[in-house]
């Protein structure tokens, strides 16, 4: 599809050099849209972009790093550069770590809201006006099931879904009248290296919950987009594990989450293991004792 004279409108993915985003493009290739790859890795995008053009697709590749400032200006200016615009845009890039907040790095901890928040809410906001404008189109953002609770043991990531999922259905809302949709995909685990790369793997939470295929969210994400959604939980575990996310009493959530997420080497609240005297009794915070 063109728009104006010049312009052709692609599907611009984030985060499609592995995983769930490369599995969105091969979706949106097939379903006849060029499609524009981005991440950091070049092998990994012109693997990507080989796939796509193998299969009869077209598919242009951008390396770029979204934890820069800069990151949607260089994405926008690549577009013109190209005679593109960006008629659905998929926000997959992301990452999280686990382990408790006091021990990770705080950078690569800072870094999620880089990625997972900053560069997803600037990019919607450089390009949801144009859909807005040509009354079509829309925006793919990968949320999670964590996205439903607090997350003891992956607070920045469990934090970053949250935003996703509050951020995402809130556009919908507002721009779903001009025909423009913002859906928000929650899977719950997915075989990609995410789960290595983040510890979830070894976290006993995840490793209770069946592993979702990337190709089958893929699926259920872009058919969810199609359809108008603004909340696609992909496959009966993760609806049964958002469903509990909910209904479950704060406290609880907050406890069972942490148990089954806590590594070995986290602070242990129950046995402090460093050399100042332990308190006799539970610590009171400044206002007073901590929530139960
Ligand atoms: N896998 C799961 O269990 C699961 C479950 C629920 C939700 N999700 C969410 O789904 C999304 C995709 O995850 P995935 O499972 O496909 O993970 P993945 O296989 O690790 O892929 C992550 C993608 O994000 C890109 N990326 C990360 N940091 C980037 C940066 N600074 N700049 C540019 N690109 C960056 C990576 O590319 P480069 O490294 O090449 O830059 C890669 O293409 C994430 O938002 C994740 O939170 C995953």
């Amino acid at each position: 599809m063109s728009v104006g004279a010049e312009l052709r409108l692609a599907v611009v993915v984030l985060g499609a050099s592995r995983g769930i985003g490369r599995a969105i493009a091969r979706v949106a290739a097939r379903d006849g849209n060029i499609v524009v790859l981005v991440a950091r890795s070049p092998e990994d995008l012109a693997a990507a972009a080989a796939e796509i053009v193998g299969a009869g697709g077209e598919a242009f590749t951008i390396e770029l790093d979204l934890a820069s400032q800069d990151a949607s200006s260089r994405m926008e200016a690549f577009l013109a550069a190209k005679g593109l615009a960006c008629g659905v845009l998929v926000n997959s890039a992301g990452y999280g770590l686990r382990g408790a907040a006091t021990s990770l790095p705080a950078d690569e901890q800072l870094g999620i809201i880089d990625v997972n928040i900053r560069a997803l809410a600037d990019m919607t906001l450089r390009f949801l006006p144009g859909m807005v404008a040509r009354r079509s189109g829309g925006v793919i953002n990968l949320g999670s099931v964590a996205g439903f609770a607090p997350g003891p043991y992956m607070a920045f990531y469990y934090a970053s879904k949250n935003f996703v999922r509050a951020f995402s259905t809130a556009l919908h809302e507002e721009v779903r009248r001009f025909g423009v949709t913002v859906t928000c995909v929650a899977p719950g685990p997915v075989s990609t290296d995410f789960l290595e790369k983040s510890g979830a793997d070894r976290a006993a939470l995840f490793k209770v919950l069946p592993k979702l295929d990337a190709d089958y969210v893929a699926h259920e994400a872009w058919q969810g987009f199609k359809s108008g959604r603004r909340l696609v939980v992909p496959g009966i575990s993760s609806k049964l594990a958002a469903f509990i996310a909910r209904i479950l009493p704060s406290a609880m959530a907050l406890r069972l989450i942490g148990r089954a997420q806590r590594r070995k080497r986290d602070p242990n609240p129950r046995r402090p293991e460093t050399s100042i005297a332990a308190p006799a009794r539970k610590p009171e915070s400044a206002f007073g004792k901590p929530d139960a």
